[in-house]
């Protein structure tokens, strides 16, 4: 689809994006190449080509995602309690990665985020606790014929001299150095506990202790990141004896302090992530009813940038 030209009152910028579309660069396409191989309408950090913006108007770029529910296609569906939408890895993969990028995940979980690296054509390296999950997304990944470009590492990402090393060969084994965007979704604190582990995010003792241990894993997953390339965080907040602990809001700070620049908070509707609750919604609306509070509905969806130097 060609842009289509409207008749608008010609600014100094408008102006230049006239002159470039009528020279036949901008409307065909055919932007001029760069030294690094990509085109004057493509930025360093996707394959979007932004002469043809118009199209792509699937992919979010307002602070509110609603979502009508899970995605359950090309190999995602609701096997992992607490696993993530595919949609969120679909608009931020998309956005900040471009075809063979290594996509780092340091709480890969059942795997979302392999799976949809897949299906976009990127690669993946995943880090998680529990051995037996591991093995499980190994499984699904040879079924689904996914398994070429992804490396997958059982151990805690806030480890960072272990697993910092497990990263470095499996960038090796993908023919990088460094990853090209970082994907975190940690344990809400003890919101879900999924394991017994000592090192099991979920397991920490105290909100602070979490966001140490959220701290050390934001620090590791920075030092194995390109300069100038993208991270995303979906984290929630949660309530404990009736008082709200904002585990975004510190999670968001702890990304501050490993030295991430915090680019945007994207509220995201939380619609569709568990089964429907029925008769417990009733109860959950009484109890807020009762103590003054609101039913979460969202969680957030962070994006951060490694600065360039
Ligand atoms: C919210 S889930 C991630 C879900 C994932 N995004 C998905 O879609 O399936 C968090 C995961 O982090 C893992 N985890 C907790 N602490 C960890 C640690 N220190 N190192 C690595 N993984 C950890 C948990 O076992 C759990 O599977």
């Amino acid at each position: 689809m060609k842009p289509v030209k409207k008749k608008a009152k010609v600014t100094s910028l408008s102006k230049k994006r006239q002159s470039a579309t009528e020279s036949g660069r901008e409307s065909s396409g055919q932007s001029r190449i760069r030294k690094d191989g990509r085109t004057a309408s493509q930025t360093s950090f996707s394959d979007m080509d932004l002469s043809q913006w118009r199209d792509y108007d699937h992919i979010e770029t307002d602070s509110l995602w609603l979502f009508d529910g899970r995605g359950r296609s090309d190999g995602h569906q609701l096997d992992y309690h607490g696993n993530c939408v595919p949609q969120i890895l679909t608009q931020l993969l998309t956005r900040f990665t471009k075809k063979q990028d290594v996509v780092l995940d340091l709480f890969l979980g059942s795997g979302t985020s392999a799976i949809e690296a897949m299906n976009l054509e990127r690669q993946a390296i995943g880090v998680e606790l529990k051995p037996e999950l591991v093995e499980y997304v190994r499984e699904k990944l040879t079924e689904q014929g996914k398994d070429y470009g992804v490396q997958l590492i059982n151990g805690s990402s806030a480890d960072k001299k272990w697993t910092g090393k497990a990263i470095d060969r499996a960038l090796k084994k993908l023919d990088r150095d460094k990853a090209q965007f970082l994907f975190l979704h940690p344990p809400y604190a003890d919101i879900i506990r999924f394991s017994e582990a000592e090192q099991c995010l979920s397991n920490a003792e105290s909100t602070d202790s979490f966001l140490d241990e959220f701290e050390k894993v934001a620090r590791l997953g920075f030092s194995k990141l390109e300069p100038g390339r993208f991270a995303g965080l979906v984290i929630g907040d949660k309530y404990t004896h009736g008082e709200l602990i904002p585990l975004g809001f510190g999670c968001m700070e702890r990304m501050n302090r490993a030295g991430f620049k915090t680019k945007s908070i994207i509220v995201k509707n939380i619609t569709g992530n568990e089964r429907g609750k029925g008769r417990q919604g009733n109860l959950w609306r009484y109890r807020a009813l009762k103590g003054g509070f609101y039913i979460f509905k969202h969680e957030y969806v962070m994006v951060f940038q490694k600065p360039k130097s």
